[in-house]
């Protein structure tokens, strides 16, 4: 079965229709990479594009990379053939399937029946192909313990901010960015929360949309910063230029590694006979327990994932 936890600091957003562009992904040092066929494709080049995809997943090039392609919500007639072309013409040479605007769990439990079939029918290891479920709109936030529950297949919930900021009605137009009168804290708190949670109950990961100001690295950092510090496991991006920033803010901070692999090693040390089977000791001016060696273990895995 494939590890559902594949690293995902950095998921790249490449429109499917683009051959240009795909092939400029491949060198590129994104850790996941998406391969859309919904709102990056327009409707006349979604025929195209899917197979353009399933020629671009077969002919390789992605070592390093979680292959991803996002098909169209169900709300369109689109998605089932998306899932079929793809699948049936690809499956091998792909990790995950991204369904957008999820609003039920009965869509990814569709999603999830209709993959076993195609899996079953081309001889596929029933089971391998992830889902990642994108919350888009409040029908879909309203249910989002269903929705993460609803597949041993899920492998990540993602924050959609533009559709959810039109969805609701926000006063804004800058996706990410705080609604103009809203001066009392963090308008994406409870939404970002309530995603984090979900996916959290049920062990999955939680992964940030997109900062669509592709030229303002400054406000990319800022917004980044934030859904990182929560704990969330990645963002999107959309411009090579964000992929080094990205990868950074969900790496540990090197000096916050170093402090995680203290209290391990000191954790260690005094639970052992040696250290005097303590349940809690001093490391330098700070008490450190049990509870502190979960949180060392968080930022030690996610720095040894980054190659620290
Ligand atoms: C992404 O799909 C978004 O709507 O933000
Ligand atoms: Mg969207």
């Amino acid at each position: 079965m494939a590890d559902r936890r594949r690293p995902r600091r950095s998921c790249l957003a490449v429109p499917g229709s683009s051959q240009k562009m795909i092939d400029k992904a491949r060198g590129l040092p994104a850790d996941q990479v998406f391969l859309d066929l919904e709102d990056a494709c327009a409707p006349l080049a979604k025929p195209g594009a899917r197979k353009t995809i399933v020629a671009a997943l077969n002919e390789g090039g992605w070592e390093g990379k979680t292959r991803v392609v996002r098909v169209n919500d169900l709300t369109t007639e689109w998605t089932y053939r998306d899932v079929v072309e793809v699948v049936e013409g690809a499956g091998a040479n792909l990790d995950c399937i991204m369904l957008p605007k999820v609003q039920t769990a009965d869509q990814v439990a569709w999603l999830d029946l209709t993959l076993t079939q195609i899996e079953k029918t081309m001889g596929y290891e029933v089971g391998r192909i992830g889902i990642e479920a994108q919350i888009e709109n409040a029908k879909g936030l309203v249910e989002v313990d269903a929705i993460a529950t609803a597949s041993p297949r899920i492998e990540t919930i993602i924050f959609g901010p533009a559709d959810f900021m039109a969805s609701i009605n926000m006063k804004s137009l800058v996706v990410g960015e705080q609604p103009t009168g809203y001066d009392v804290g963090d308008a994406y708190h409870y939404i970002l929360m309530r995603i984090l949670m979900a996916a959290r109950a049920t062990d999955v990961q939680a992964i940030d949309g997109p900062y669509l100001q592709i030229r303002d690295l400054d406000g990319f950092r800022r917004v980044t910063g934030r859904s990182a510090a929560l704990g969330y496991d990645g963002k999107w991006v959309l411009h090579p230029g964000q992929i080094d920033a990205c990868n950074e803010l969900f790496s540990p901070r090197q000096q916050d590694y170093d402090h995680a692999e203290n209290i391990l090693d000191a954790y260690d040390w005094f639970t052992s006979e040696a250290g005097g089977k303590r349940g809690a000791a001093m490391l330098g001016d700070e008490m450190i327990d049990e509870a502190s060696r979960k949180m060392a273990l968080v930022v030690s895995a996610k720095g040894r994932a980054a190659g620290m």
